[in-house]
């Protein structure tokens, strides 16, 4: 098989690692308590592919606590956090988190992530792990201090770019059933390929799915959203039968119907470009979601019209308005990140309106006022929203969005509508009027908001306070005496 990693694997990057002062501490414990111990799992990997990582774990044949403490005193590292339940312990050694744990053979229960553990060896501990290349350990005891501790043939796997796991892939994921979505994770993070077989046990379990949180399951989602080029995740979640688990509009979005000869685009690799699109311009995770929500209610609003075409009419409102039921079924936070997604998700389409030459300037306030600071990030999935094949239309649409770049930046520099609070307040009105809190204050508010946005008026103290009275005398409330100048 043909090499598929971006990374190259060098075992020499293990050279002086008992050198280094926490590994040193580690085999001078092992030999101090006669235990074996292991450097294991994610730390190990990265180590051999050259990529950065700051969480190292280590497997002792005995008990993992014990064995912290006495490392902690070796380095004078700071406080032992010991979590009993599970017989681990961590500590931070500058900015490492260093974790140890006793080797455990482990047996999970089928409706619980939780195992059933008792001691084990280096190999159980190493067999009961995800997969091949996270299962890698350095020993560092004497005899064979610094050798790699590999019986799956983890390394080859991590050459060739292959995700395999070290048992039977029905026994691995039914032990935690996670480890598919990891899976998926791992071979977009790192471009690797999953081994058929483990592939094929994904497929027939991706049901299992039903008893991992959905915090876990966004945490793994996230990450594989937060990498270069997340389609590739995305294909690998629809095609190992993961996704329709937990994100079943967007397996809706896929496949373009056709009616008298009338096309429309496949939805979900549309996304996916725009997603993909979105990433080469910012890292922002809520921008990315917003990219992926853009479109989520055009399998609701479709219809066909005779002589029109396919139409999505309202899929922007109706998108924003599924943003929280998928949110809270995926317990993403329903905050003001959230309330990001929705707002772009709502304000995708605005944009294109102003890029016809003839827009009015209140039209360009509007939309600065609608989208207030998350304007820029409108921006990028506006650019990003555009997958045309043709390159000549592409570069048109993005001339289009320069010239509304260029609109916005004038009007806000002219008129500072982006972040606008109202020139008069509520009080203001009740001062004025001497009234009460009532109906009247918001509608004169909304019609000062108003006329500023159109441009009746300038964003000023005086002419809002005039409109103000005007607009209390026409709704039949006169102002009180003295308070006809802004004050
Ligand atoms: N592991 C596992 N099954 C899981 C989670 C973790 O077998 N569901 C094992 C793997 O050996 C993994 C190690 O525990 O390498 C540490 O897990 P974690 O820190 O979650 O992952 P890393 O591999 O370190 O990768 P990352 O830091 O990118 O999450």
């Amino acid at each position: 098989m043909s090499r598929t990693s971006s990374y190259t694997v060098d075992p020499d990057r293990l050279q002086g690692v008992v050198g280094e002062p926490l590994f040193a501490a580690v085999a001078a414990e092992a030999a101090k308590q006669n235990i074996p111990a292991f450097a294991i799992g994610g730390y190990v990997r990265d180590r051999l592919i050259g990529r950065p990582c700051k969480d190292i774990d280590f497997v002792v044949e005995g008990d993992g606590i014990a064995f912290a403490e006495g490392v902690s005193q070796r380095l004078g590292a700071g406080h032992v956090n010991v979590f009993k339940n599970f017989g681990t312990a961590m500590f931070m050694f500058g900015d490492w988190q260093v974790e140890f744990v006793g080797a455990r053979k482990e047996s999970y229960s089928r409706d619980s992530r939780k195992p059933a553990v008792e001691p084990g060896t280096i190999k159980d501990d190493q067999e009961r792990r995800d997969f091949t290349i996270n299962a890698l350990a350095i020993s560092l005891n004497a005899g064979s201090l610094g050798a790699l501790v590999d019986p799956f043939g983890g390394i080859l796997d991590l050459d060739r770019g292959i995700l395999r796991t070290p048992l039977d892939p029905d026994i691995t994921f039914s032990d935690d059933p996670l480890r598919m979505l990891r899976a998926v994770r791992f071979a977009t993070q790192l471009n690797f390929v999953i081994d058929p077989p483990t592939f094929d046990a994904i497929k027939r379990n991706a049901g299992r799915l039903e008893i991992i949180s959905a915090e876990r399951i966004h945490t793994e989602l996230n990450k594989i959203i937060e990498t270069r080029k997340p389609s590739k995740g995305f294909i690998l979640l629809r095609d190992t039968l993961l996704l329709q688990e937990f994100f079943p509009e967007f397996l809706e979005l896929a496949g373009a119907e056709e009616k008298f000869g009338i096309g429309h685009k496949d939805n979900f690799y549309h996304t996916l470009q725009v997603l993909d699109n979105v990433c080469e311009h910012s890292d922002d995770l809520w921008l990315r979601w917003a990219a992926i929500l853009h479109d989520i209610a055009k399998p609701k609003t479709k219809r066909f019209e005779p002589g029109h075409g396919w139409t999505f009419h309202g899929h922007e409102d109706k998108g924003a308005r599924m943003v929280p039921t998928i949110f809270r079924r995926l317990k993403l936070p329903l905050d003001e990140k959230m309330r990001f997604v929705q707002n772009l998700v709502a304000l995708h389409l605005r944009p294109i309106a102003l890029t016809k030459e003839t827009v009015t300037d209140s039209a360009v306030r509007r939309l600065l006022f609608d989208a207030g600071d998350d304007i820029d990030a409108l921006m990028i999935l506006c650019r990003a929203d555009i997958t045309s094949k043709n390159e000549k239309k592409k570069e048109r649409y993005l001339q289009n969005y320069d010239v509304v770049i260029q609109k916005l930046r004038e009007v806000e520099a002219k008129d500072r509508v982006r972040n606008f609070q109202p020139p008069i307040t509520g009080e203001d009105i009740m001062r004025a009027f001497g009234i009460p809190p009532c109906k009247l204050i918001g509608d004169i508010k909304t019609v000062i908001k108003d006329a500023i946005l159109d441009g009746k008026i300038q964003n000023d103290r005086t002419q809002a306070w005039q409109l103000m009275l005007d607009t209390g005398r026409e709704l039949g409330t006169e102002p009180l005496v003295g308070m006809e100048k802004a004050q």
